[in-house]
């Protein structure tokens, strides 16, 4: 009879083991469960198809993904700052799309609310997009056959707001969470990570990095959605500029806005952008850490170059400024602590990255 019921419970218990792999495998929001993506496909496809095309910029030649590039981590490894219409340069880092659907509020100075509406900023700005209007982003589509047929999906057919709901049920599908962070943190699986990531997210949390970069029991969204004061945006206004002109990133230069014009860089004041209120200058918004190891260079000007520079920015307690966040001190961290600090960040690029741009290079035409 004992035997009996060890033999149920062994087979009881396999069968656990079994779905708990199968459930991993399948789970792409393993972490991150708050994100569904829960549009249809044929929504999620035809957003995809837009997101690609060149016709949705002034003059045919830039598409969403030419900024967010889906092989740099849906954002762009070569550049500190993007370039857009005729070569203008943007005053900003092009942030990863991967798991942008956790965000409340949208940039670096959280100016928009949603993905629907987020989709003018680009389309109409003048060094990005540069269409004169709404009405022509959409009588250019229009014009376009198969688009007026597609947008039949929607009684209304195409209009500013079926357009922003088709790109942003396909920025919602970016779905990369399921990590070997996940897999170690939320499913218990030892052997997701080396015992040097465990210790590099021992010190994450003890150096207090997690009061900005979240992580709870449920999910892990690496961001409180609050906008902070580092110090970086006020010594860049000063007239600092970057650490190097130019530099090497997974073999691929750099080339900083500085080199290409030896300009003096703007003064991106952050929330203050989007508030007006003087206690909001040179705050930025919290980034997640998710595929963080992908989307070099860093911060809201990109002026950080690799993972280990912005562990040493913060090792140095950012830099000096009015207003500086008081979390972001001095740390003395030793070069070990530095390495497995360096080892947990990474651990957090999803597995799910490779199926994303398959998903996205596969069923577009080139
Ligand atoms: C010229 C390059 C460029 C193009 C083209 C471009 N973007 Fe961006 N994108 C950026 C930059 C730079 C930012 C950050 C701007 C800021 O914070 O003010 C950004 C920010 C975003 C964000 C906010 C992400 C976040 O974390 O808050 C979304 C969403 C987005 N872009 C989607 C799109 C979509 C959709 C398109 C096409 C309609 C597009 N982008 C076209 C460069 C570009
Ligand atoms: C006071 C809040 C706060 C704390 C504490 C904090 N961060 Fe950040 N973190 C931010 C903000 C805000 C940014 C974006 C700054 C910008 O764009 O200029 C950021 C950016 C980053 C980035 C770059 C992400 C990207 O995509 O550009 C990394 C990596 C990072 N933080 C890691 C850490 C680590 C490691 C710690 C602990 C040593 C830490 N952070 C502590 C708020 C914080």
């Amino acid at each position: 009879m004992a035997m009996q019921i060890l033999v149920y419970r062994i087979f009881f218990v396999s069968v656990l083991a079994i779905m708990g792999c199968q459930i991993a495998v399948a789970q792409p929001n393993l972490g991150l469960s708050g994100l569904k993506p829960d549009d249809d496909p044929r929504l999620v496809r035809l957003g995809q198809q837009l997101f690609f095309d060149r016709r949705l910029s002034f003059n045919n030649t830039l598409s969403c993904a030419m900024c967010h590039i889906p092989e740099q981590g849906f954002a762009q490894n070569q550049l500190q700052t993007s370039v857009g219409f005729e070569g203008q340069v943007t005053e900003r880092n092009a942030p990863t799309l991967l798991n942008v659907g956790l965000y409340q509020t949208l940039f670096y100075d959280g100016r928009e609310f949603s993905l629907e509406n987020q989709i003018w900023s680009p389309l109409l700005a003048t060094r990005e997009m540069a269409n004169p209007s709404m009405g022509w982003v959409i009588q250019q589509l229009q014009n376009i056959g198969e688009y007026a047929q597609q947008f039949e999906y929607f009684p209304e057919g195409l209009t500013p707001a079926t357009l922003g709901q088709a790109l942003a049920a396909y920025q919602r599908s970016l779905i990369a969470a399921n990590s070997p962070f996940d897999r170690w943190y939320f499913l218990g699986d030892e052997s997701a990570v080396s015992e040097p990531v465990k210790r590099g997210f021992a010190h994450f949390k003890r150096l207090g990095c997690t009061g900005c970069h979240l992580v709870s029991d449920k999910e892990a969204k690496f961001t409180d959605q609050q906008f902070h004061n580092t110090g970086l945006g006020y010594h860049r206004s000063m007239g600092n500029g970057a650490l190097a002109s130019s530099f090497v990133v997974g073999g691929s230069r750099i080339i900083t806005t500085m080199e290409r014009f030896d300009d003096r860089r703007s003064n991106d004041l952050g929330r203050y952008e989007a508030t007006q209120d003087p206690q909001d200058r040179w705050k930025f918004r919290t980034p997640s850490l998710r595929n963080v190891a992908l989307t070099a260079p860093y911060m809201h000007d990109g002026t950080l170059p690799t993972l280990r520079s912005v562990i040493d920015f913060y090792d140095q307690g950012g830099f000096e400024a009015p207003g500086r966040d008081p979390r972001i001190r001095k740390l003395s961290l030793t070069a070990d602590h530095k390495a497995e600090l360096e080892g947990f960040l990474r651990s957090l690029t999803s597995d799910e990255v490779d199926h994303l741009i398959e998903l996205a290079r596969g069923e577009t035409s080139p």
